[in-house]
């Protein structure tokens, strides 16, 4: 295995997983890597939970603060929550079991935009960084680091951290090699400079990250696959959302403001962002960019029916069959395709720039079109915020989606107030449901409402929030976004005390 590991320095400090776990110590703040599911850790924070479950069972405290990219895998996020070793966890995490441990209120949780955890940790509002455990697919002779199958705050970590422990994955394919765009350019206020990228295939950066030898304290070795999970395939509420979509950008076509290239499209994470892509296939558009933070199976299909000519994201999250189809054909796709840091994939100043397309998925919407995406009755978080906040402000058509009904039906996604804000109204253009789709930009709160009662919502929830909306008009303190902020809430009182919004 040791072929993958050409620095001799580095090939020195070879060890187990357990004796590089020893070297992490209680209280201390770790930065692994790993992006929704790629190229984190497979065996340190293994050997790290056992080790913590030691130290409880002998009456010895032990938590850690853990920062990574976005979410991770069972062997990280999963086996860590469940050794009760995690006092703090950021910026993004899916894991049921972290998930659960959030919000019983065993662990705290920093929900962040991804563009920004990077730039926060160089301000040092995060604080200090102990140790980086990042997984790389190669080490070069001169000790430089070949990234593996996610970029996200790597290049910080390894920059940052007193002491770095390097997972070398012999699983990854080595055709990664070369497909990333490492950029070293990014400072704090006030030496900021442009970032010099003005199409999504430009490369900026380097290949690989560098990373001072005599900070690496451990090599670990390891095989071990990324977590693939599979989505759930497109259904006909997916089918109709992505129909109502290549409507609009159709007509946006027809009107000239967009070409039929588009502009460089971005896909959020789930199943419905993912169906939806994947509905572009049958589109008339052509010649498409994706300047996105993930690669998902959709984009994949685009990219091989050459729907798609290339995409610049930061991390794979794919299926355990597109992650095979990717590995059968990587010397084709890995051509037309760009991982990069997670500052750079999301950077604010670019998607404004290159004008993206955003297309993300919530939990909920109300009837101004502010976007709840992350908490499940105003106080459960489901995932976070992850990159939707960094597109939605900056894009140049900002979308939303969602099937009209969640929990087979008994819950409206459209609802008079969301119970948490992540997108303010104004930072959402587009609200489309299998329902139909609304174009909101440039209305008045009261043309918002109306439109997206009658075009977004379920016809079984329709008669509700018309009638509430009448009663607002009545009744509200002010007129410019009528409101019965009481009654507003209680709408989702109402699933809590019955299970079901049209009791
Ligand atoms: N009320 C209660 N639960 C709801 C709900 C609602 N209004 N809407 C969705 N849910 C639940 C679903 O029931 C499902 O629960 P389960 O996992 O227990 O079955 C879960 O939320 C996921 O919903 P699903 O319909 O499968 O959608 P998805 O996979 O497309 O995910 C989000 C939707 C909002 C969770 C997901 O898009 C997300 O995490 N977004 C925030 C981060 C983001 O946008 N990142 C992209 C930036 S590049």
């Amino acid at each position: 295995m040791t072929t993958r590991i050409a620095c001799e320095t580095l090939r020195r400090k070879l060890m187990s997983a357990d004796a590089a776990a020893a070297l992490i110590h209680a209280g201390t703040t770790v930065g692994m890597s790993g992006f929704t599911g790629s190229g984190y850790p497979k065996a340190v924070p293994l050997a790290l939970a056992a080790r913590i479950e030691a130290e409880h069972a002998a009456g010895n405290p032990f938590r850690l603060r853990v920062w990574t990219g976005a979410s991770t895998g069972p062997e990280l996020d999963g086996a860590l929550a469940r050794s009760d070793g995690v006092e703090m966890r950021l910026p993004y995490n899916s894991d049921p079991e972290a998930r659960d441990r959030i919000n019983r209120g065993k662990m705290d949780y920093a929900d962040l935009h991804l563009s920004q955890v990077a730039p926060m940790v160089w301000e040092g509002f995060l604080g200090p960084l102990d140790t980086a455990v990042i997984e790389v697919s190669g080490i070069r002779a001169d000790g430089s680091l070949i990234p593996s199958s996610s970029v996200g705050n790597n290049k910080t970590w390894l920059d940052r951290a007193s002491q770095v422990i390097l997972e070398v994955n012999s699983a990854q394919n080595p055709l990664l090699e070369g497909m990333h765009d490492i950029y070293y350019g990014t400072a704090l206020p006030p030496h900021r400079v442009p970032i010099p990228l003005l199409r999504p295939d430009d490369r900026i950066g380097q290949d690989s990250f560098r990373c001072d030898p005599a900070k690496v304290v451990a090599v670990v070795e390891t095989t071990a696959p990324d977590r693939n999970l599979p989505f759930d395939p497109p259904a006909d509420v997916h089918r109709a959302i992505a129909g109502h979509l290549i409507d609009f950008l159709g007509h946006e076509v027809r009107k000239g403001r967009l070409t039929p290239e588009l502009l460089p499209l971005q896909s959020g994470v789930g199943n419905i962002a993912n169906a939806v892509l994947g509905g572009l296939l049958d589109s008339p558009f052509e010649n498409l960019t994706g300047f996105t933070e993930v690669i998902q199976d959709g984009m994949l299909d685009l990219l091989e029916s050459g729907k798609m000519r290339m995409a610049s994201a930061t991390a794979f999250s794919l299926s355990p069959e597109g992650a095979a189809r990717l590995e059968a054909d990587m010397a084709r796709y890995r051509r037309r395709m760009i991982l990069r840091p997670q500052e750079i994939s999301n950077h604010p100043e670019l998607i404004r720039r290159l004008g993206c397309i955003a297309m993300n998925g919530l939990i909920e919407a109300d009837i101004y079109g502010a976007v709840n995406s992350t908490h499940v009755m105003g106080s459960r978080i489901q995932n976070g915020i992850g990159g939707s906040g960094d597109f939605a402000r900056n894009a140049y058509i900002s979308v939303f989606m969602c099937p009209s009904t969640a929990r087979s039906g008994r819950i409206s996604t459209i609802v008079p107030q969301v119970s948490h804000v992540d997108h303010i109204s104004q930072d959402v253009q587009v609200l489309v449901t299998e329902q139909g789709l609304a174009d909101l930009r440039g209305l008045s709160p009261k043309q918002r409402a109306a439109l997206i009662i009658e075009n977004c919502s379920h016809p079984d929830y329709r008669p509700a929030l018309r009638d509430y909306y009448r009663r607002a008009r009545e009744g509200a303190y002010g007129q410019h976004a009528p409101s019965l902020p009481g009654e507003a809430l209680s709408w989702h009182q109402r699933f809590m005390d019955t299970g079901d919004m049209r009791a």
